[in-house]
């Protein structure tokens, strides 16, 4: 019995390594069909080391897990421990299930700490340095996301030690993105990190950081306590004194995530599980779809201006109730009933007029009631679980600040508080005292992670990361597949268009059609071209055959088998 056994472990463990990614040679694969499970991500490394834990035994969770670790080592920009997240799951049994670790306000945070002696904003405040940082949600996140995995977090947290110890060849983006931002790390740093060097950085340099391993091996040894107490958190509070922030040892150690009941709709006969507050993103999403249900989209066709036309001033709406309403549902009364019932949703886009803009300041939000970087990840497993995850530091590289000896970067997440009402944010995004700053608050995000069932039987999983344009690019999303019949790929890739409510224009990704922007444009609507936004992952599951496709706007790149 033994003799046989051992060729064949050894076989079985030759084959799993021969599978893994090499990380100095590895490139992007945008789409395939898998039979058993794949992973959608921003990064080849962390799509690789997803699939490897799900080819070890482990579920989709599992694998999200992993996944959101190896990007904290392989895609700084966004992948983070410095940062918050949301996970939307559906587990083969049929629960549903949100984990809110979204970052919290420090206990010494004040609700005018970013305004002047005048009273006005100074945004560099709230978006640079260490007085912009939330305390961190992401490694609690993880932690409480185990409860519906089976793989200790040792064995989660593997790849990720490898990784940041042995280095890494980082992609031409990475490169880009260290170099573009150098003085920047200089400058808001107190100490030495793995971000700065002499040289610029190249494509394929080797990217090696071993306090952020010390980091990740705390964590794999103590779970939650290795990273909110003891001395990663002693290191969080000591960067933080140097820097003049104002995260404490405390504040660490109160961090909690929380499972929330996820927000499910129905939408034209599918059934949609998305993210609840505290973010914005499933409440805008479902009252989007809600204004356009009835209207004849496939008449008038895919970007035709008249179904563009309908899907901006529905979104023009939701952004508007979203200033007025929306806030940590801990903290204020938020009537999500109200806004999300199928009757208010028809009256509030009654007033539409064909061809012709509803002007934003005509566009109150509706009532009264009583009462830049992120990133995706979608994950299916061969049992029928999926999973649906968006994490982010807030804007490329969050604060900026490295954790001095711990290696991994803070979040600059306090800029998604209104810091004072009406004014905007990195988004353009304006609020009011909904999402005010209180200590131990979260501020109100878009993240939209998502998963469609058809039939109860996960369909798409998506989200996408983007800012405010999150909950527009899933808006599309969705439409473009159940409204439009458009298959994976072209989904994914099609340009996009979005519109806030504030300010008045419309965005548009310059692939999208020519006419339709001329058409737009004739009937009254700023139209302004942007660079490309959003970076959506996507995972369809039509008859049991699985793809996956990673958006081609950046490194994403999937795995499966
Ligand atoms: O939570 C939010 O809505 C933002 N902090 C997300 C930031 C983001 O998507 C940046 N990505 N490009």
């Amino acid at each position: 019995m033994r003799s046989f056994l051992f060729p064949l472990l050894l076989l079985l463990a030759l084959t799993s390594a021969a599978q893994q990614v090499d990380p100095y040679h590895y490139s992007s694969r945008k789409y395939m069909e898998a039979k058993r499970f794949a992973v959608s991500s921003a990064h080849p490394l962390a799509s690789g080391a997803g699939a490897q834990i799900m080819r070890e035994g482990g579920n989709a969770v599992d694998a999200a897990i992993a996944v959101q670790l190896a990007l904290a080592v392989v895609y700084p920009q966004a992948g983070n421990l410095g940062g918050g997240g949301f996970m939307v799951a559906r587990m083969a049994d049929g629960r549903s299930v949100t984990i809110d670790y979204r970052e919290k306000a420090p206990g010494r945070s004040h609700r005018d700490m970013y305004l002047d002696s005048a009273g006005n904003p100074v945004t560099a405040r709230s978006l640079e340095g260490h007085l912009a940082a939330g305390v961190p949600g992401t490694v609690a996140g993880l932690v409480a996301s185990q409860a519906y995995g089976r793989l200790p977090l040792s064995k989660l947290i593997a790849p990720a030690i490898v990784l940041a110890e042995k280095g890494f060849a980082i992609t031409e983006q990475e490169a880009h993105g260290l170099n573009r931002l150098r003085d920047m790390f200089i400058r808001l740093n107190t100490q030495p990190n793995a971000f700065v060097k002499d040289t610029p950085w190249k494509t394929g340099d080797t990217l090696i950081q071993q306090d952020l391993a010390n980091t990740l091996r705390r964590i794999a040894k103590k779970g939650g306590k290795g990273f909110y107490s003891g001395e990663t958190a002693r290191l969080v509070a000591a960067e933080m004194r140097r820097g003049g922030g104002i995260i404490t040892e405390t504040d660490m150690a109160a961090y909690k995530a929380v499972v929330r009941q996820p927000l499910e709709f129905m939408f034209r006969g599918y059934t949609v599980i998305t993210m609840p507050l505290p973010s914005s993103g499933g409440i805008g999403l479902q009252q989007m779809l809600g204004m356009v249900e009835d209207f004849p989209l496939e008449k008038t066709g895919f970007h035709s201006p008249e179904a563009v036309q309908r899907m901006i001033e529905a979104e023009r709406r939701a952004y508007a109730d979203r200033a007025e309403y929306l806030g940590d549902p801990d903290f204020v009364k938020v009537p999500v009933a109200q806004l999300t019932d199928k009757k208010y949703l028809q009256e509030r886009i009654a007033d539409y007029v064909a061809g012709k803009p509803s002007p934003s300041k005509s566009i109150k939000a509706g009532g009264p009631f009583e009462s830049t970087e992120t990133t995706h990840l979608s994950v299916v497993d061969a049992e029928g679980n999926a999973v649906s995850v968006t994490t982010t530091l807030n804007g490329s590289y969050g604060s900026k600040v490295v954790v001095g000896g711990a290696g991994f970067l803070l979040n600059n997440e306090m800029d998604d508080f209104s810091v004072k009402p009406g004014a905007p944010n990195l988004y353009g995004l304006i609020g009011t005292e909904a999402n005010a700053i209180a200590p131990g608050k979260r501020m109100l995000s878009c993240m939209t992670p998502t998963i469609v069932l058809k039939n109860g039987k996960p369909y798409m999983v998506t989200g996408t990361p983007g800012g405010s344009t999150i909950i527009t690019s899933l808006f599309q999303t969705l439409v473009n597949d159940i409204v439009f019949g458009m298959d994976a790929k072209s989904n994914v890739n099609a340009p996009k268009f979005h519109h806030q409510w504030w300010p008045e224009d419309v965005r548009i990704e310059k692939e999208f059609p020519a006419a339709t922007k001329a058409a737009l444009e004739k009937m009254g609507y700023p139209v302004k071209v942007g660079s490309p936004w959003s970076r959506t992952e996507l995972i369809r599951i039509v008859d049991g055959k699985i793809e996956a496709v990673g958006d081609w706007r950046g490194d994403d790149s999937v795995a499966g088998e």
